[in-house]
């Protein structure tokens, strides 16, 4: 497996319609999210093909007033390798690169199905976010993590 790196988007539509929207061809896998000056998505390979993947970009919390706040969204890792580590792996790249940027603090919708993952990242649940998501209307709660920065 290679280590997590920069991706272009569409190398991660496919993934994204598969592992987030139940492989259907009707639903919207790039988002205006996409087109936010600063948005990257990082994956990681196996071979060439992209098995898992998430996005981030500027953009303020609905909970917390922070200096540099940024989302993610679209995190996915590919349904045959679930489960070995490779999530965490992802996320915790994506955070280092986020404190190398500045980023102060980091947030998304997480679905109700993946707060144990974002539990055991070290995220924490926003009290009282309980929501429909308005893409797919699965459960979700908002989580945060506060990034150490010295300025
Ligand atoms: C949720 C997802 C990204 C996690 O990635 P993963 O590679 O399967 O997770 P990892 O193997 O890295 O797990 C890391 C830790 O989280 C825990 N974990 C992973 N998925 C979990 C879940 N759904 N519920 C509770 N805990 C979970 C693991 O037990 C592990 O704990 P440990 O480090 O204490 O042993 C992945 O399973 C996935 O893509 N799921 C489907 C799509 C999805 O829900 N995406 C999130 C949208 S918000």
């Amino acid at each position: 497996m290679n280590a997590p790196e920069m991706v272009q988007l569409d190398e991660i539509t496919d993934l994204r319609r598969r592992v987030l929207r139940a492989d259907d061809p009707a639903a919207p896998v790039i988002v205006a999210e996409d087109a936010i000056p600063g948005c990257f998505h990082l994956g990681l390979r196996n071979g060439q093909d992209v098995i898992g993947a998430v996005s981030a970009f500027p953009c303020p919390s609905p909970d917390l007033d922070h200096q540099n706040p940024w989302q993610f969204r679209f995190m996915a890792i590919d349904e045959a390798f679930q489960g070995q580590g490779l999530g965490r792996v992802l996320i915790e790249e994506l955070l280092r690169i986020l404190v190398d940027r500045g980023v102060t603090l980091l947030w998304a919708n997480g679905r109700d199905t993946a707060l144990g993952f974002y539990d055991a990242i070290g995220f924490t649940r926003v009290p009282d976010s309980a929501h429909a998501s308005p893409s797919t209307g699965l459960p979700h709660h908002r989580i945060v993590m506060e990034l150490p920065h010295d300025r």
